[in-house]
């Protein structure tokens, strides 16, 4: 037996997913495998995604822009995707990339992962010149010193760091969180203290607050914008600050794997009569 696999309670071999290097060498192969991505890696005690999971969202989001687009979901790099949050991992960007050819900025304010997205880039020709990532320079702004005024942007994604503060991201810290107690928590899987990317001041519901307030400033240069919201709880107050953001289109998607369970809060401040121009001006010839 590989040393990355063993018996589970089932009585059949799996992939140790305590084990961050078993989970690690499970997505290099999920990577080379479905996205023909032959280099990546990501520094020690950054979170290793759950491919299945955040592939789930970009096809969520690509089923939006085809109801959008007379059934058919535009593709190409003319698609421009910004990730707030990108991580080490420049997961969601491969994906959309690999997928429908979408063209990404990806932002984050740790430099190590910025750096980290950037070699991954750099060792994979097919991503070259696709995405461009950026260190957002203040915690506080989410598309400020990342797009510019006149920029356009077809979908904006996130997937926010969950929680509050290190303290509560630490209870996981070495373990994997038990998903029967929490379903909203990503696992962490032996992150060495390695956490700051899980959490924020005020945790997911701050977070989002404040992007849907900031999304606002940057109404019409994004067709939709959109967020994971792992806590179902957070979302209350959510609805409550799109309300008052004047958002329009406003839809909640669920989604879950495995034991997980969270959902995608899709808004734009585009009447349908913008929303028709942009598409028939920048996804035109993709009808
Ligand atoms: C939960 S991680 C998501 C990483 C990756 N996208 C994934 O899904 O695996 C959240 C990321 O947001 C970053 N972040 C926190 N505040 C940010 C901000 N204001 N702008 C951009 N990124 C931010 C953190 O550094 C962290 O990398």
């Amino acid at each position: 037996m590989t040393p990355y696999v063993k018996p589970n309670i089932h009585g059949g071999d799996s992939v140790d997913f305590t084990d961050m290097q078993a989970v690690k060498m499970l997505n290099k192969a999920l990577l080379l495998h479905q996205y023909g991505i032959s280099h990546w890696d990501i520094p020690d005690g950054y979170v290793c995604p759950p491919i299945p999971a955040r592939a789930d969202y970009i096809h969520y989001m690509a089923d939006i822009l085809c109801r959008n687009n007379y059934g058919k979901i535009p593709t190409g790099s003319r698609i421009k995707c910004l990730d707030i949050g990108v991580g080490a991992s420049c997961i969601y960007p491969i994906i959309g990339n690999q997928e429908y050819g979408w063209s990404f900025i990806g932002s984050d304010i740790d430099p190590v992962a910025i750096e980290s997205a950037n070699r991954i880039i750099g060792f994979n020709p097919t991503l070259q010149g696709k995405i461009e990532c950026k260190v957002q320079i203040n915690a506080k702004d989410y598309f400020y010193g990342i797009i510019r005024k006149d920029e356009l942007t077809d979908l904006s994604i996130c997937n926010p760091p969950f929680y509050a503060s290190a303290r509560e991201a630490e209870g996981g810290t070495g373990k994997q969180i038990d998903q029967n107690t929490d379903k909203n928590a990503e696992p962490i899987l032996n992150v060495e203290g390695q956490n700051h990317e899980l959490w924020c001041d005020g945790g997911e519901e701050k977070f989002v607050r404040n992007m849907v307030l900031q999304s606002k400033k940057f109404a019409s240069n994004c067709f939709c914008f959109s967020t994971l919201v792992s806590k179902e709880s957070n979302l209350k107050s959510i609805y409550h600050v799109l309300e008052q953001a004047e958002a329009f289109g406003v839809e909640t998607i669920p989604m879950g794997q495995g034991n997980k369970v969270s959902r995608i809060v899709v808004w734009t401040f585009l009447t349908p009569e913008e929303q028709s121009k942009w598409k028939n001006i920048r996804w035109k010839v993709m009808k």
